[in-house]
Parts: structure tokens; sequence; C-alpha cells
């Protein structure tokens, strides 16, 4: 399995590799306007310097809905780093660019999948990751787990080799239910992947360890 951090905040991203589990980035265009990172030259430099910090794979995403738009820039923004994924919507046109830039060797992110179907499709059209958007689904009292179950089943049963890339995951307990699922991925801010370290009985485990080192022989 594998950890993405849903940033696009560069000390966050630092914070995340220097942990030394991380294997991705996950971005879109509201996390970079949230950096205040505008204009297509700032944005193309940004999707640089997050390559630099990390070692795997960056998504990056379209703004175009059009199919000649979303190929031109996904060309593009390959050309940017050859970490960057490309992340298409899945929209009628998104299908088809997916599978126009599967066939020339381009790897894309499916963006904003909400259901089994459009999960179909994405790994039909070839993509490489499906990104179901879990928190999403619970905002609106949908079980969002319960999709990436339903996804990963059917890629298991008919071979699919498209990645499960859990998107939306909002808190601790989302990773744990979506690893349980089966996701190949789960992509989330920080602040869920610290809150796996935190166990009580840890501290308190530690801080008898080291008093009683401290008073060994006393
Ligand atoms: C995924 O790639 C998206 O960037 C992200 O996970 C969306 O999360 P949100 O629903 O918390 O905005």
């Amino acid at each position: 399995m594998k950890f993405f951090i849903d940033t696009a905040n560069l000390d966050q991203i630092k914070e995340a590799q220097d942990l030394g589990v991380l294997d991705g980035v996950t971005t879109n265009p509201s996390l970079m306007a949230k950096e205040g990172i505008t204009g297509e030259e700032n944005i193309e430099q940004h999707y640089r310097k997050i390559c630099e910090i990390v070692d795997g794979d960056v998504s990056a995403e379209v703004i175009s809905t059009d199919f000649d738009g979303m190929v031109k820039e996904a060309e593009h923004l390959v050309t940017l780093h050859p970490q960057i994924v490309v992340k298409i919507p899945m929209t009628r046109e998104g299908v088809k660019a997916i599978k126009y830039l599967n066939d020339k060797g381009i790897r894309v992110n499916c963006t904003l999948v909400f259901s089994a179907g459009q999960a179909l499709l994405a790994a039909k059209a070839g993509a490489t990751y499906v990104s179901p958007f879990i928190g999403r689904l619970d905002d609106i009292s949908t079980d969002g787990v319960a999709l990436i179950r339903q996804i990963v089943d059917i890629y298991n049963y008919y071979g699919f080799e498209t990645q499960v890339l859990a998107a939306s995951v909002r808190h601790t307990l989302h990773i744990i239910q979506v690893m349980e699922a089966g996701a190949d991925v789960a992509t989330c801010p920080l602040k869920p992947i610290l809150g796996l370290l935190k166990h009580p009985l840890t501290d308190i485990g530690l801080e008898k360890f080291l008093n009683d080192h401290r008073n060994a022989g006393k």
C-alpha cells in the first residue's frame, strides 16, 4: 500500500517526506489556489518543486474540460517532470482523453469518481489510478468506504491493473478503513497521517521505560 499527501503546501510535503513513509502527492486546483499559487508559470514551477521533494508520483490536474484541451495540457504537464501523473476528471470527454493518453503511455489519475460505474469506465480506459472521493460521499450520507470495497472487488474480479487511490480521506480512521477495504493508495492531509502515530499506551509505556531506566540501581 502507498501513502500520498493531499496538499500543495511545500512545508507539509517536506514534513511527510522527512517521516520516510511518503509515496507521492496529489494536488488539485483548489489546493493550489489555497497556497496562493496562480498563473501558469508559477503553477508549473510549483509542480517541479513538489517533484524535487518527493520520490514518487505527483498528480497535476488539467483545467480544460474538452478532449483536445485536456490532451494538450496533459502532454505539456508530463514534460515538467517524469514523476507527473495527469489528473483527468471523470467526464465523457475525460474518458476519451484517458484512453488516448494511456495509448500514448501517459499515466493518468482519474479524479472526481463517486460510483462503481465511473470507476469501471476509468479502468476500461486505462487509468493508472482511480480516485474515489470518499469524504465527499460521507458528506452526503453515503458510505464512501463501501464504494472503495466495491471498486476493489470489481477490479480484482476482472484483473484490472488500475490502482484504487482513496481520495478525500479526511481523518485517521478513514485511512485504516480504506486499507481494510483493499485500496492501493490513501491520499490525505498531513494531520490524519500523523494521527496514525498516536496511542496513549505508547506514551505511558515509554515514560515508564525511561523512568525505570533512570531509577535502576538506585
Ligand atoms: C484528491 O485527489 C483530492 O485532491 C482530494 O482528496 C479532495 O479532498 P476533499 O474532498 O477533502 O477536498
